[in-house]
């Protein structure tokens, strides 16, 4: 049987929403897959992969634009695929503590798109993230990096045992 090829799309401004996009990607090769995992402006067309994980950072509620225009773009060939989507977002432990609900750009891209599941992951804002805001945070003690690889894995590695089960 052929290797099945899943795509791993995101949109990221700094980098952090790129560095769990790139996660998913190598668990999902370790359970056999084929990822390539690429930012969703530069992907043309998603014909070529069996399912797609598409992945934004969320700024003032929204989730990032590039992730958004995917959904919309290639909404008629990922309604027929099996579709996963994560946000990163809360700079604290929140979403290690429990489950965070999408935002509502998010609710309507899954409702369109009948994604199977949502999972929102700690973000990162760190001394190298550019911007005032950022600076005010990292100043204040506000900052850090709340990504968990081991969570971010372990979702990749449920994706795999999903698409194993029902394709
Ligand atoms: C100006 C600003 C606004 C933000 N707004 C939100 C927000 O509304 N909700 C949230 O969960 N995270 C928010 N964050 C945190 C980012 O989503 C987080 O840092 C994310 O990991 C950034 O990912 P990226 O570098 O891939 O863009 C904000 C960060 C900044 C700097």
């Amino acid at each position: 049987m052929a290797t099945k090829r899943i795509l791993i799309a995101y949109g990221s401004r700094h980098g952090a929403t790129s560095g769990i996009a790139e996660e998913i990607g190598s668990a999902l090769r370790e359970d056999g897959y084929e990822a390539a995992v690429l930012p969703a402006g530069d992907v043309r067309d998603v014909s070529g992969y069996d399912a797609v994980v598409l992945g934004g950072s969320v700024y003032a509620g929204r989730w990032h634009r590039d992730a958004s225009r995917f959904a919309r773009l290639h909404a008629a060939d990922l309604g027929h695929r099996p579709v996963w989507m994560f946000s990163s977002g809360p700079v604290d432990s929140s979403a290690e503590q429990h489950d965070l609900p999408p935002v509502r750009d998010v609710v309507r891209h899954m409702e369109r798109l009948h994604a199977r599941e949502h999972i929102t992951f700690g973000g990162s804002i760190t001394a190298s993230t550019p911007g005032w805001i950022a600076r005010y945070l990292v100043r204040h003690a506000a900052a850090g990096d709340f990504r968990n690889p081991e969570q971010i894995q372990d979702w990749a590695h449920h994706i795999s045992a999903e698409l194993a089960t029902r394709p």
